[in-house]
């Protein structure tokens, strides 16, 4: 014990020698347009000194002459060094009870690695066997930065964990506004922005599965004032992990700092001894042309980086769901998928209804975990459905929910230990009073989580789609499978186990589209989306609706991802009535699809709708990979909403607008095109008349991006109505 004291000692000593010898390196780490700026002393710690617009290596200095440098550790620590109400990101306590960390950096590298320019930090306990690398990645081409940390047991004996944030990250105090985005079932993702308050202010998720439902964990801080869409400063941020999480902003006596990382509430974690562990990406951008230079710098770091496929554009579909609900049969299936054939569209997606054998799949009480199909409804199985869409010279998926199960279930009846469940009680039970989640800690149950995918996909080949979904949140907060003492860990080790099985479904089948659905919109969220293709929005498919909750999905979620379907009028959740016309102008917006009965509509509504889908097809490629303008929004109450998307070189442009109500002798705002090049002519075509002898008033007309850009449209005479709406095609000469 003495000795391994004075070991210990004598370590410290030679690092405050060594800091005394201290190499200073002040490193600034680029992206297009914006900077980090990070002083190493190495021996010694490491600061973050200035995050925002593009610096140069010579400016660091000169901002030290000025004193605006941040001096805020670049990983604070608990239990030594922090002041008074500051935040730490690391918290660990030592195997003899030691509460505190006392990090030192030993080295600086700067690396290139896939996608990027990385800056690595390793930092050292100055007396204990503890390592924290902490990365900082600048994105090539994209003005994302990111940054995470590894923290390492070198010693023999285990670690607690009680707080391992990804990052922390100082901004500058002023009259910051926060911009998050806030909902549940039906709701999700309305957007509020609040001034910044002295003190705390605090974005996290509890729900365990459903992690982006009640707080997005996106979201941005302006620098002074009021966030504004196409100027002003503006930092935006997201963390890319689909369990718990906590972003916290901490603004006391003049200094702001975001903490953000794993939600470490009620989630200890044990590092054993040699154990590793990585916390998750924190991406974030700094933007001088406001929040919608955050949103295009994210939808185009989103597209290259973090959702699959993100530079092909998507088939338009149709999803049974809203138009046989559970009552899936091979008739239904077969007419459906000739309806939206006939309709131009690509692809059919059976959702849920069509599994169980021992018990039908009939309604939400039942039969998940039990994935073979359900021979009364669909006789010829899978194979009879990819024929039929063969046939009909489209694509098909399937929905499934394999995360759960139903206490009616084969697979419940034979494996009650797969299910999540705390000890000595009863299991709570979700939809359907049934319903239960599995226990995906347990390799065992991971293995069956992706036999489930690897069946489906082995056995039918030709689906195209898979619409996974998750309805269900972490009811019972405990495992079998894990030990006692890390029973803390369920909602970490869950999300491993997770990511474990999507991993090897991507690498097993590159090529499948998979939707993250999860009650809705549940998952939207950079912590699936490496995954996956594209979320669902929302259960809620009012276009009205849609219009407030698309537009805050669109703050950080390229319009690529933002499954956006036309339903029924009146529509099934709010029972509002809307023309087909305005239904199509809000799904165009995003990657259109339809879920409804088709052959509900009547012969008008029909040849609207091919000629609706014919037009997307023109314009697909400019929503999906182009770069969004947001105009005016439903939020600001002005009457009318509007957006617009311009390719790369602004030769073609898609712009939407709505009226949100009867807006006679109202003020109806001019709508000025922010993305046009100024410089090119473009003529106007509108995409979706409703008689093709009648389109508006602007159709044909050939005007000047100057024109567009200064002077606007005025669509006060096509915005009359309440839900009547225009989409607009414009393609330079
Ligand atoms: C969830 C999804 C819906 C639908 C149903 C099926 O609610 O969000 O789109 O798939 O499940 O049960």
């Amino acid at each position: 014990m003495k000795v391994k004291f004075i070991i210990s000692a004598l370590f410290l000593w030679a690092v405050v020698l060594m800091s005394q010898a201290a190499t200073q390196h002040h490193l600034v780490l680029s992206t297009e347009n914006t900077s980090i700026g990070i002083t190493a002393n190495e021996g010694g710690r490491s600061y973050i000194q200035y995050y925002g617009a593009k610096i140069d290596q010579g400016d660091i200095r000169k901002i030290f002459a000025l004193g605006s440098n941040f001096t805020s550790l670049s990983y604070p620590t608990f239990g030594i060094h922090l002041g008074g109400g500051a935040v730490e990101a690391l918290s660990l306590q030592m195997p003899d009870g030691n509460m505190s960390t006392d990090l030192f950096l030993q080295s600086v590298e700067k690396k290139n690695d896939a996608g990027g320019e990385c800056l690595v930090l390793t930092m050292i306990d100055s007396v204990y066997p503890v390592t924290v690398k902490q990365y900082f990645k600048a994105y090539n081409s994209s003005d994302v930065i990111s940054t995470w940390t590894e923290i390492s047991n070198k010693g023999k004996k285990s670690i607690l964990m009680n707080k391992f944030a990804s990052a922390a990250i100082p901004l500058q105090r002023g009259d910051n506004y926060v911009c998050h985005y806030h909902g549940k079932w039906a709701s999700e993702n309305y957007m509020f922005e609040t001034p910044m308050p002295n003190g705390q202010l605090v974005l996290d998720e509890k729900e365990g599965l459903r992690t982006a439902w009640y707080n997005n964990p996106s979201f941005m801080i302006t620098a002074d004032g009021k966030p504004q869409e196409e100027c002003g400063e503006v930092f935006g941020a997201t963390l890319l992990w689909g369990g718990n999480y906590k972003i916290q902003m901490v603004a006391e006596n003049n200094k702001f700092t975001v903490v953000a990382g794993i939600n470490n509430d009620n989630s200890a974690y044990t590092l054993e001894a040699g154990e590793t562990f990585t916390t998750p990406e924190f991406a974030m951008t700094y933007s001088t042309q406001g929040k919608g230079g955050v949103s295009r710098a994210f939808h185009r770091w989103g597209r290259k980086y973090a959702l699959q496929h993100g530079g092909q554009v998507r088939d338009i579909l149709l999803n049974s769901w809203e138009g046989v609900y559970f009552q899936v049969n091979q008739e239904k299936m077969d007419q459906m998928m000739q309806s939206i054939a006939s309709l131009g569209g690509e692809l059919f997606v059976m959702d849920d209804g069509w599994f169980g054998e021992k018990y039908p799949r009939n309604d939400g009480t039942s039969s998940l975990g039990d994935w073979g199909v359900n021979k009364g409804k669909l006789p010829l199985g899978v194979k009879g459905l990819t024929d039929a869409a063969k046939k009909h010279g489209i694509k098909f998926g399937i929905w499934i929910e394999p995360e759960m199960a139903n206490t009616k279930s084969e697979l419940y009846e034979k494996h009650p230990d797969w299910i999540l469940q705390c000890k000595n009680r009863e299991l709570t039970k979700g939809r359907g009073r049934t319903q239960v989640v599995l226990d995906l800690c347990n390799p065992k149950v991971q293995d069956f989580v992706f036999s489930i995918t690897d069946n489906l996909l082995t056995e039918n080949p030709e689906i195209a789609y898979i619409k996974w979904d998750c309805n269900a949140a972490m009811m019972d907060y405990g495992s079998t499978y894990l030990s006692a003492d890390r029973q803390s860990e369920v909602d970490i080790r869950y999300h491993m186990g997770l990511r474990n099985v999507l991993k090897r479904i991507r690498e097993k089948y590159p090529d499948v589209v998979i939707q993250c659905c999860s009650s809705g919109g549940g998952r939207i969220s950079y912590g699936f989306l490496p995954w996956f293709d594209e979320f669902w929005t929302s259960d809620n498919t009012d276009a009205y609706q849609r219009l407030y909750m698309q537009w805050s999905a669109s703050q950080f979620y390229p319009a690529i991802a933002m499954a956006s379907h036309v339903s029924a009028s009146p529509n099934h959740q709010t029972s509002r009535v809307t023309p087909i016309k305005f239904r199509f102008d809000v799904a165009m917006t995003g990657r259109l699809g339809m879920e409804m009965q088709p052959k509900d509509m009547t012969t008008e509504e029909i040849e609207f709708s091919k000629r609706a889908i014919a037009s997307y097809k023109s314009i697909r490629e400019v929503v999906q990979l182009g770069d969004l303008y947001r105009l005016v929004s439903p939020y600001d109450h002005k009457s009318i909403s509007a957006l617009m998307y311009a390719n790369d070189d602004k030769s073609h442009l898609a712009v939407f607008a709505y009226s949100l109500e009867y807006t006679h002798n109202q003020q109806v705002p001019y709508v000025r095109l922010t993305g046009v090049d100024e410089n090119k002519n473009y003529r106007i075509k509108d995409l979706t008349p409703w008689n093709v002898q009648k389109p508006c008033f602007l159709d044909n007309k050939v005007v000047s991006g100057r024109a567009l850009k200064y002077a606007g449209l005025k669509l006060k005479d096509i915005l009359n109505r309440p839900f009547s709406s225009v989409a607009l095609e414009l393609v330079a000469e």
